[in-house]
């Protein structure tokens, strides 16, 4: 049983590196984002999911983490984030932390332990081979570093040796059965993380790779789920309201292991990127064709290929969980400047009206810009999307009062770059449009996270799409040409982009519109 916050929960991904300097050295901070709590609630988000604050050398962004237990410096303090935590709930934000389940910092002190020559209580907290000249049985493995006459298993950059949750398929010595003592006892260490966090008045985590954990484990992860149920159903016991949303994008099995959320990701040519980011990278990640995306004006997409991929997962988990539409998040390239305002806003009225706790990631609001940047702290092509928040007009857009080459990365120096301040002068902005319907969610019970979807008009062979959530009725027209919707009850309009007529039992439905309808009882 999920906790019953999450049945209406809005959230709202920050990247605290660059949401808000709050003593001017250049980088985003925990004092900054609780500074900025009242913003994120006049949004209508009422969950926050925090990227790594944790003590890290940084070589990839803080998803390195050397001390599970301890906030990086450049953030704060744990007393801040103690703070950050009791200033949310008064508002009605919980929040969740990033947890990084599948690896560490190479810096990490069990690591560091366990690269020792002599064996000792964390030698098998790693997965490690039998000598120097090991390679990692189709893993990636690092050697020649370290004293210990073995090689080691890494997870995503070098930076990052996989913890050892032990193998499903054992083919070497050296891999260890998942309840062999050293995978038991990663196990238990990250169960005690937990608890230190939720002790301290977190709300649950957003856990990275969770697929990761167990090594050998097929497509399906069968040993990889049990591991989580275990992790889970012993942290559920001790925190009945901890919300847990999984890295994983494959709803059918992550909550089967007692997450209670799962996300969207982007996966070249998944029915999510089919959406908002249709177009071709080359080798570095750079976008090499034009955007096809489902709400470009003139794309030739209609929602078969969206349908394909969600309708049999959302129908599999719809009574086990939620899986979570998002705007965008760190990994992924924002949909502006490829999706116009106008365009965008047709995007988010459909992620918006989906099942599943939405998640905005910062900056979307205003329609922030995804721009080339160079690398920073193992972002390569994500870096451009981890940009300062624009707040307003002045000094470094109101993200920092450190000189313009001292941050962190610089704000978007273009002459219209949106701004909080301005957008919230204008009713007419993306920033308002984005608060009418978060609200609009809020208002309507059958709007929110649980509500069932059905699928109403225009599966395949049509720009225009209608589905139903409840008993409610909506319609999206991305397209040039104005379509026509037949209804099959009476209805009123309670919300529209552009200007769809109702006529009897039709509704036109011009170009680049949207209605949500609600039935007449
Ligand atoms: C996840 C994070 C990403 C990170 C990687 C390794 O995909 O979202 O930012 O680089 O895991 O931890
Ligand atoms: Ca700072």
């Amino acid at each position: 049983m999920s906790a019953k916050w999450l049945a209406d929960a809005v959230f709202y991904e920050i990247y605290p590196q660059t949401f808000r300097d709050s003593n001017g050295d250049g980088i985003g901070d925990l004092q900054g984002i609780i500074e900025k709590l009242d913003y994120v609630k006049s949004l209508g988000c009422n969950a926050l999911w925090l990227n790594p604050c944790y003590d890290s050398p940084f070589k990839d962004a803080g998803y390195d983490v050397r001390d599970y237990k301890k906030v990086a410096p450049r953030y704060g303090t744990n007393e801040d984030l103690r703070e950050l935590f009791q200033q949310a709930h008064a508002r009605g934000i919980h929040v969740l932390l990033d947890l990084v389940p599948g690896h560490t910092s190479e810096e990490h002190p069990w690591f560091q332990k366990s690269a020792e020559e002599q064996p000792n209580d964390l030698w098998d907290r790693y997965i490690w081979t039998d000598s120097a000249f090991t390679g990692g049985d189709g893993m990636s493995f690092i050697g020649g570093e370290y004293a210990k006459n073995a090689t080691y298993i890494i997870n995503f950059f070098k930076c990052q040796p996989a913890l050892n949750y032990g193998y499903a398929d054992r083919r070497q010595p050296w891999q260890q059965a998942v309840d062999a003592p050293g995978p038991m006892a990663t196990r238990e260490a990250m169960k005690d993380v937990m608890r230190f966090w939720m002790e301290m008045g977190c709300d649950g985590f957003r856990v990275d790779m969770a697929d990761s954990l167990v090594k050998n484990d097929g497509n399906n992860k069968p040993e990889t789920m049990k591991v989580w149920q275990d992790i889970t159903s012993t942290l559920r016991r001790e925190f009945p309201d901890m919300a847990l949303v999984s890295e994983w994008n494959r709803p059918e099995l992550s909550l089967n292991c007692g997450f209670d959320m799962d996300f969207f990701l982007e996966w070249h040519g998944n029915g999510y990127s089919s959406l908002l980011r249709d177009y071709e990278r080359n080798g570095a990640g750079q976008i090499t064709t034009p955007d096809n995306s489902y709400f470009k004006l003139d794309s030739d997409r209609d929602m078969s290929h969206f349908l394909e991929d969600y309708l049999p997962k959302y129908e599999a988990t719809k009574d086990k969980g939620l899986w979570c539409p998002i705007t965008c998040n760190h990994d992924t390239a924002r949909i502006a400047p490829l999706l116009n305002d106008r365009e965008r806003r047709l995007a988010f009225a459909f992620l918006f009206t989906l099942p599943g706790a939405p998640f905005l990631y910062y900056g979307d609001e205003i329609g922030m810009r995804y721009r080339w940047l160079p690398s920073k702290e193992g972002g390569y092509q994500r870096t451009g999307s981890r940009t300062p928040m624009q707040w307003n007009r002045e000094k470094n857009m109101g993200f920092s009062e450190a000189e313009a080459e001292k941050l962190y990365l610089p704000v978007d120096p273009a002459e219209d770059a949106p701004d909080v301040e301005s957008q919230q002068k204008d009713a007419g902005s993306f920033l308002s449009y984005v608060r009418q319907l978060i609200q609009l969610r809020h208002d309507h019970p059958a709007l929110q996270n649980y509500s069932p979807f059905t699928v109403y008009a225009g599966a395949s062979g049509s720009r225009m799409f209608a589905y139903k959530r409840g008993d409610y009725l909506l319609a999206v027209n991305p397209g040039r040409e104005a379509a026509q919707l037949t209804l099959d009850g009476t209805y009123t309009v309670i919300y529209t982009v552009g200007e769809p007529q109702l006529a009897g039992n039709q509704v036109m439905m011009p170009s680049q519109s949207f209605v949500v309808l609600k039935p007449q009882k």
